[in-house]
């Protein structure tokens, strides 16, 4: 392959396109994150970059989901995908940079799934069968039985279902060897552990032909020559990095200069479509084969994978909310490695704040600002002076960061990349120690010179520093440059590439600590707090015990009646207690009610409501109460209030 510049301007990447099934957590946040870094890496580079992302909106789990709700598949998707905090609303408050956004309903796409349909039935690799065999909903996989474990699925480990039916297969078998030396002699899957995964489980014990449609529901692509088939949702789904650039349609032309995809990132139990499956299909189709399939770990909680029912712990609007988006950002790809697994925690999320963006980052930045500002009242004379011995590390440090964390990129290896630039960012702190600026400012005449040196060697580390960081931390770094006065031109990715492209004579602008420690005990405190009201919340409404039946009659001995507060005051020395005066049209009573926690007097007076008017009267604290008002719940009590038109004295029944 030509690997001349001009050649590889262009940079296609993608990251899967998101089932819209339920909200997105930071998992889902996790691998879009890391295609933005990467996608920004590439244009700060000089690429000329397609980013996609999208929706994977048909399959069984959605009609379902669909059904449950209540609503056509096509409302349940749309509001999941375009509604509040929604999918576009997360990748927006995210900053993901994406060019498209697939939607899998699009027409565009669904008319050229029908054209690649045909045109692998018509090659002959697509042939009518009988499908018998067992499916995984939430996975939308086809298995066999021997391929179960425990009788479960084996990506989920859910229940899976018989499914029996009239199916079009895909000749998959056919293409095994050649999936199998791409596999094992190319680069194409990486990180090079799940090769193995691939051959030894899937393709060594023997490529089955897949089954590529479905009769037992609707929500899907129609095979347009066989009516009551649906496209399998896996089909629909890969052809996506295709349909999105024009393939097959004519809503975009890109296909001819950006396929094939540079890469395509994807979650490690998605692997098996994008390394088998997928390649098989475009060599069915006579297409050029991805790049790169990078399969990355899972982000997980509590040591398993995250879900709904544990609270909003990893809801990504929470965390951005109280993190700030490039914080959150940057602790995603600094913290895991991208190829493996890694435990999210909110302690993990604080301490990377704390240690590398508070104290590291955000104090090198703080303290050479203001020690800037202190000894040359905010600009550095251009006079300065070298002193061989001390400079020479942080001097080849700064000079080669560049070309240490260009490696790691190149090798979506994020975690490292980071670790070159904070390596230079500690050493940089420790430089102001070894250097005591404090020291050289007592004689400003004799060591001027010099103290301008020190702190313009740590305004290019942070130069450097900020311009690397653009990708995982887009807004928070143009605010470093800011404040550091780095003009355009050498905030670019080619003079991150040099020692002293910051004029010698820079102004600083000191601007707001950009990152605030965070006291770890109330910041936890805090989120337990919401997590638990927002389990609270989404808590499903349990059915009560049956309360015994009463008769018709039993009912009718309640006699209730509408009536209007007149007035209200709480009663003395029962701080729950508020005596009531109330109208019911034909005569006033005194009712006592315990409702002062819930109601201050003036929000019920002039309000109607129901009474029961033949309860005995009772003395409470002292106080007579001649009847009972209506009102509903036990922790939070809100009391049943009527239109304010209703008629006093009324019967209800
Ligand atoms: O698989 N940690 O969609 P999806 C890391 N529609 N990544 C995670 C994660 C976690 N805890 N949870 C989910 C699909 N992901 C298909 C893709 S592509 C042609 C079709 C990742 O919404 C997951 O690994 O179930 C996958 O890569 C992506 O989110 C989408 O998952
Ligand atoms: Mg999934």
């Amino acid at each position: 392959m030509c690997n001349s510049p001009e050649c590889n301007k262009k940079f296609y990447i993608t990251t899967p396109i998101y089932y819209p099934s339920d909200k997105l957590h930071i998992g889902h946040t996790y691998c879009t994150v890391a295609t933005d870094a990467m996608a920004r890496y590439k244009r700060m580079t000089g690429h000329d970059v397609i980013f996609l992302t999208g929706t994977d909106e048909h399959g069984q789990k959605i009609e379902d989901k669909a059904k449950a709700a209540g609503v056509t598949p096509q409302q349940f998707v749309d509001n999941i995908v375009e509604g509040e905090r929604g999918v576009k609303d997360l990748w927006k408050l995210m900053n993901v940079s994406n060019d498209r956004f697939i939607r899998t309903t699009d027409d565009y796409h669904v008319e050229a799934i029908q054209k690649i349909f045909k045109k692998m039935y018509e090659n002959g690799d697509i042939y009518k069968g009988s499908y018998k065999g067992k499916y995984c909903k939430p996975c939308e996989s086809f298995w066999t039985e021997s391929q179960l474990v425990d009788g479960k699925c084996p990506d989920c480990g859910r229940d899976v279902e018989d499914a029996e039916e009239e199916a079009y297969f895909f000749r998959l078998s056919k293409y095994a060897d050649r999936v199998q030396d791409l596999l094992e002699n190319t680069d194409f899957l990486e990180p090079r552990s799940r090769v193995n995964e691939m051959v030894n489980n899937f393709i060594k014990p023997g490529l089955e032909d897949l089954c590529v449609s479905r009769t037992s529901f609707t929500w899907g692509v129609p095979v347009d020559f066989d009516p009551g088939h649906v496209v399998y949702v896996w089909v629909d789904a890969l052809f996506n990095y295709t349909t999105a650039l024009g393939f097959m349609n004519d809503k975009y032309d890109d296909y001819k200069d950006y396929w094939p995809a540079d890469v395509h990132f994807v979650g490690k139990e998605i692997v098996r479509f994008h390394s088998i499956i997928w390649p098989a299909m475009l060599m069915s189709m006579d297409m050029p084969l991805p790049k790169k399939v990078f399969g990355h770990g899972w982000l997980l909680l509590d040591g398993g994978k995250m879900s709904k029912s544990k609270g909003n712990v990893v809801d990504p609007y929470v965390l951005a909310e109280k993190f700030g988006v490039d914080a959150l950002r940057f602790f995603l790809l600094r913290t895991f490695p991208f190829g493996s697994d890694g435990n999210f925690s909110n302690e993990a999320l604080i301490g990377t704040i704390n240690v590398d963006l508070a104290n590291d980052l955000g104090n090198l930045l703080s303290r050479t600002v203001s020690m800037v500002e202190k000894y040359f009242g905010g600009t550095l004379p251009s006079v300065q002076s070298e002193d061989a011995e001390k400079d020479s590390e942080m001097v080849s440090l700064i000079a080669n960061l560049r070309a240490a964390y260009e490696e790691q990129m190149e090798k979506y290896a994020f975690q490292n990349a980071l670790a070159e630039i904070f390596a230079v960012i500690s050493r940089a702190n420790k430089y102001i120690d070894e250097n005591t600026p404090w020291a050289l400012a007592k004689d400003m005449e004799a060591n001027g010179a010099r103290l301008a040196k020190v702190m313009y060697n740590l305004l290019e580390v942070l130069r450097v520093s900020a311009i690397l960081l653009t990708p995982f931390m887009p807004s928070t770094v143009s605010e470093i440059l800011r404040q550091i006065g780095a003009c355009e031109c050498c905030s670019t990715w080619e003079a991150a590439g040099k020692y002293g492209a910051l004029k010698a004579d820079a102004t600083v602008v000191r601007g707001d600590n950009l990152f605030p420690r965070i006291d770890e005990a109330k910041m936890l405190a805090e989120l337990e707090a919401e997590r638990e009201a927002a389990m609270k919340a989404n808590a499903p409404i349990e059915k009560p015990e049956g309360c015994a039946i009463i008769g018709f009659e039993d009912f009718m001995k309640v006699e209730l009646r509408t009536a209007q507060v007149i007035a209200c005051e709480p009663v003395k020395k029962a701080k729950k207690l508020l005596c009531l005066q109330l109208d019911l049209g034909y005569e006033k009573r005194q009712v006592v009610s315990g409702i002062a926690q819930f109601y201050k007097p003036e929000e019920l007076i002039g309000k109607k409501l129901i009474m029961v008017a033949n309860l005995a009267p009772a003395k409470l604290c002292g106080v007579e109460s001649n009847g009972m008002i209506l009102a509903s719940g036990e922790e939070t009590v809100r009391v049943v209030f009527l239109d304010p038109e209703t008629p006093l004295g009324e019967r209800v029944r």
